[in-house]
Parts: structure tokens; sequence; C-alpha cells
């Protein structure tokens, strides 16, 4: 067995107590961990597919952020996913290492494969298996007594190659309650040590997560053997929301995407999670280690990479998220940013806050762009050219180029 290699003399109870130890320290710590799955469930995204190269790169990035995981890829899918873990192993030290991994054997041993080398406690996998009566009866052809079998055998099977097993009843959250409970009381007591609650097709609210939650927390007796996760879809535009409210229910790990990329409509955005978390510290106090001034660099570096555009609105990376063109709000930002910002650029490490002259924009934001380029202009020649600029027809950019021949055809007028 890999990990005995590492640590040939301490005994499988010693190990057994040291990983109940460091879970229960989890727990008793209050802790929030991240697990990001951008370069598993993101990259699963029609479009967005990375080189082994690209996905090294932002695991780097991931990494300087500060997450706990990294959901690393799907070994068993393709060699390319093989090929990017293995260039992970020795580079990307900080973050556990996790392959995804069917409830299948083989997959297992792909996935054990793919991440030797890397240290016992860096190294895990994430199985799933569809436990909803669509996916039993459609998908699996199975019965429930059939997929606990199978959630058994290679729960238990995974347990003897890694430290760190996670299990997630795929499609969870349209799993009956009960069986939903069974499915990770067997798993627990076959050696899983996080069960995951991913709400795979993204359709619950957050009053509905946290009663997921609720239900599993007073369901699985042994869950003080493993950390709770939760992955949420974003079919239904609520994947943060519903991350938050488990996070107040008491979840251990939560599951997210750099920009909310993934399946369908995507997954919960790491960055949206992580502010709300910086920000209302007082109705979560919780802790978790991610820097937030690495978040917009790192949305920017996963669009340029994966070839996903931000969008313009998005929160954190988005192009307008520190620019307005409005004249109120232009004024209340040259007074002091916080009028009319959540938090100020550096705290994610976001360009300068931009005053987009057009036709909505007012004379001080005019004369503040005039000053930074050192055209000494009157009252008079402010208000004439904050009128030039409203005449403009829509699609005209009033970049400094623009700004500048409006001047100087103002300056050749008098
Ligand atoms: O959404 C989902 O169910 C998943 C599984 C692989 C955990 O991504
Ligand atoms: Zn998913």
């Amino acid at each position: 067995m890999p990990q005995s290699s590492f640590f040939p003399k301490l005994s499988k109870t010693v190990i057994d107590k040291v990983r109940q130890a460091i879970i229960s320290h989890h727990k008793r710590s209050g802790r929030i961990l991240f697990s990001d799955t951008t370069l598993r469930d993101g990259e699963q995204m029609p479009g967005a597919t990375l080189e082994p190269h690209e996905k090294l790169r932002i695991a780097l990035a991931l990494q300087d952020a500060g997450v706990h995981s990294l959901d690393a890829g799907f070994p068993a899918s393709s060699a390319s996913d093989v090929a990017a873990i293995q260039m992970m192993i020795g580079v990307v030290t900080r973050p556990v290492l996790t392959a995804l991994c069917r409830t299948v054997r083989a997959d297992i041993d792909v996935a054990n494969h793919a991440l030797q080398g890397n240290p016992p406690h860096k190294r895990g996998v994430s199985l799933f298996c569809g436990t909803s009566p669509l996916h039993r009866m459609h998908k699996l052809h199975r019965s429930r007594s059939e997929v606990l079998e199978i959630i058994t055998d290679t729960v238990s099977y995974a347990a003897q190659h890694f430290r760190i097993v996670a299990f997630s009843p795929e499609d969870a959250s349209r799993t009956e309650v009960d069986y939903l409970c069974q499915c990770y009381r067997e798993a627990i007591d076959a050696g899983a040590t996080t069960i995951g609650f991913p709400d795979t097709v993204g359709l619950l609210t957050p009053e509905k997560a946290r009663d997921f939650i609720k239900a599993i927390q007073d369901g699985v007796p042994n869950l003080n053997r493993a950390l709770l996760a939760v992955h949420f879809h974003n079919d239904l535009g609520l994947a943060v929301a519903n991350t938050l409210a488990c996070i107040q229910e008491g979840v251990n790990v939560v599951q997210c995407t750099v920009n909310g990329i993934g399946e369908r409509a995507g997954n919960a955005s790491l960055e949206e999670v992580v502010m709300a978390l910086a920000l209302h510290a007082d109705q979560f106090d919780r802790r978790f280690s991610i820097d937030t001034t690495k978040l917009a660099p790192l949305c920017h570096l996963v669009a340029e990479l994966t070839g996903v555009a931000i969008s313009r609105m998005k929160p954190i990376g988005g192009a307008n998220i520190f620019a307005t063109e409005a004249g109120i709000h232009q004024d209340g930002l040259l007074k002091n940013p916080d009028t009319y910002l959540p938090f100020r650029p550096e705290m994610v490490g976001g360009g300068d806050i931009q005053l987009v002259l057009g036709r909505h924009s007012g004379r001080r934001a005019v004369a503040h762009r005039l000053a930074e380029l050192n055209l000494n202009a009157t009252e008079e020649q402010i208000a004439m050219l904050a009128n030039l600029i409203k005449q403009q027809p829509k699609g005209t950019v009033i970049d400094d180029s623009m700004l500048r021949l409006f001047w100087s055809q103002l300056l050749d007028l008098v």
C-alpha cells in the first residue's frame, strides 16, 4: 500500500487514529475548507478544455490563493487528465490533490497511478455514484441495495489505497432522504473521510439546501468520523446562496469553481462565496484561508486559459465591477470610493476604479480626467466638453485620445 511505504513503522490503527484526530480537529475548528473543482467540473463544460500545462498554471494560482484541496481531474476519463495531475505532483505541494472516480475499482487504480508520488496526506479520491431514483432506474439499472453494495465495495477498496476518500451520492438533492443517509452511513463505515452533497442539477433553494444538511446531520450518526462537503450547480442562479446557507448550517467543505464555470449553468463561484464570507464575518463567524487579494487575477487567468469570457457584470472579475458612467456615482466615488462600492478594488486585487465618459457621465468626471491628462480647463470649458460628450452617438468610446481631440477642437473654437 502506498501510504505505508511512506511511514513504514505506522500501523493501520495508528494511521486511522491520526486521521480521525485530523477530522475531529477540522470539525471543532469550524474552519471552512475550500475545495476547488475548476480543473474538473469547470473544465468539463463545453469549450473550456485545458491543456495539462494550463491546468498546472491554474493549480499554482489556486494554491497561491489558499485553497485547501483541488479536484484535479478525472484520470479514468482521459490520458490528458492523468498527465495534468502528474505535472502537479511535487510542484503543487500545499493543497490536497484529489482525483474523481466512478464507483469502479479500475477508476481508483488509474487515480492511484496518476497521484503516485504525492504524499499520502496530500492525495485522495473523490468517488461518485448516482443514488436518486432517476439515476438508479434509468442510468444504473440497479436497486437501492445494489447501489449500497457498490458504494461499500468501492469506498473500502479506495480506503486501502488512499487516506483521503470522499464519497458523493450523485443527484443527492433528488434522492430519498432516508436512503441518502443510509448511503452516507455505509460510506463512512467503509472508510469515507468526506461525504459530499452534490445538487447535481442545481435545483435547490437555500431553505431546501439547509433542510437537507439538517437531515444529514440528524440521520448520519457516524458523521463525527467524516467531513461534510457541498457542491452546488447554478441552474437557478442560487449556487452561491445555497453554499452560504449550508455554511451557516455547519458544513465543513465547500466545493466551488473560479468564475463559476462548470456543467450547464456552472457551479458556485469561488470568488463570490469567499467575498460574501469576508464581508459578512459577523454573520458567518467561520474562518477560512483564502487570500482575497488573489481573486481577481485568478478569475482573469481562468478566463484567459479556458477561453470562457467573464460577463462584464460578473461579481469580482467582471469589467464593470469598478467602472461607472453615471454622473452621480462618479461624483460620489471621487469624494469617497466607498460611497458606491461594496469593497475597494485592492481587496480582490482588482484594477483601478474607472470613470467612464459617456452620455450618463457628469462634469466632475470630465474635470477629473482632464486634470489627470494635465489639461487645465475652466469650469465653462468643462461644461462644454461634458455637453459635447452627451451628444455623441451610441457606441462612441470616449477614451483619452477622443477626449484630447475634443479638447483641441474646443481650443480651436475660442
Ligand atoms: O454535480 C455533481 O454531481 C458532480 C459529481 C461528480 C459529484 O459533479
Ligand atoms: Zn458537479
